[in-house]
């Protein structure tokens, strides 16, 4: 497995491939890799003959006062995952690599991220969208693998590509739980056994409100309210719980058509999110 640290290396690398007439799966990621990272992986693996993971705790995407130092890292076990799931290439630029001192070029998707994630950390989406198409720039993968674990990032990646004509097919693999629902989370580490337990308000009740739903629950407010409440009960903040439209992120006042029940909240100082889509 190689271990390409530049831009330059790895669009050569990934040119060699293609000139051998190999496809190129992609996997982003900011390190710390679990189960759902490496669900990911797989994912790239069926579709493409090379797989590289990018490894990049991306400073743009965190806001002034959020977990950006602290972020968990871990090279040495992230390396392993990888080359016993059979990666071709890893990406592990360092952050000089990826951003000049001067850089002063941005993406922006000004609809998707208007809602959710969108408006809880402003410029977030931002700095998502700008390290992905710099990191497509460097792999110039076939494919890339997202997954629905970030369900707005999915969708905004999807409209980036398309907008800006990135030759690029987007896959968004399912989210994946630990045995007791919680999503899984590089986050999930900052979590005390008592935090931790706390957190399963979340899953609990987005599972809840699906079991409504499929009784013939439409109502926002009330699908809602079963999310918010149960986690209120067990000690979290919320950011937001939300019923947003599927195609546009924008807030249904009714679970008809296709919807997103979106939820962020903090347990302690560590902001989890999670969803379920319906209908
Ligand atoms: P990160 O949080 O490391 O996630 C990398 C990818 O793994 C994302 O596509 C995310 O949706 C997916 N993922 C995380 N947890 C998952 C789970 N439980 N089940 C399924 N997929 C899961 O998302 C980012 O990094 C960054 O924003 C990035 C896209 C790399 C840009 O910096």
């Amino acid at each position: 497995m190689m271990i390409l640290r530049t831009t330059a290396e790895m669009r050569r690398q990934s040119r060699a491939w293609h000139r051998a007439d190999e496809t190129v799966g992609f996997v982003p990621t900011m390190g710390y890799l679990h189960a759902g990272h490496m669900s990911l992986v797989r994912e790239a693996a069926e579709r493409c003959d090379r797989v590289v993971v990018s490894i990049f705790v991306n400073p743009t995407q965190f806001g002034p006062n959020e977990d950006l130092a602290a972020y968990p890292r871990d090279f040495a076990r992230d390396e392993a995952l990888c080359r016993e799931a059979g990666v071709d290439a890893v990406f592990y630029p360092a952050v000089g690599e990826m951003y000049a001192a001067d850089h002063s070029t941005w993406v922006v998707e000004e609809s998707l991220t208007r809602t959710l994630c969108g408006a809880s950390r402003p410029g977030h989406f931002r700095g998502v969208t700008t390290v992905v198409a710099k990191l497509f720039h460097a792999v110039e993968p076939e494919v890339a693998v997202f997954g629905r674990k970030d369900a707005q990032q999915a969708l905004v990646i999807e409209r980036m590509a398309r907008d800006l004509d990135f030759a690029v097919e987007i896959v968004v693999a399912p989210l994946v739980r630990e045995p007791d629902g919680l999503a899984m989370s590089s986050r999930n580490k900052y979590l005390d056994a008592d935090q931790r337990q706390r957190a399963l308000a979340i899953s609990r009740g987005l599972a809840l409100a699906v079991r409504k739903y499929e009784r013939g629950e439409r109502d926002a407010a009330a699908l809602c309210a079963t999310v918010a409440d149960g986690i209120r009960a067990a000690g979290g903040e919320i950011d937001y719980v939300e019923l947003v439209s599927r195609a546009d992120l924008c807030p249904a006042a009714r679970a008809e058509g296709p919807v997103l029940l979106a939820v962020a909240a903090r347990f302690g100082a560590t902001r989890l999110i999670d969803n379920v889509f319906l209908g």
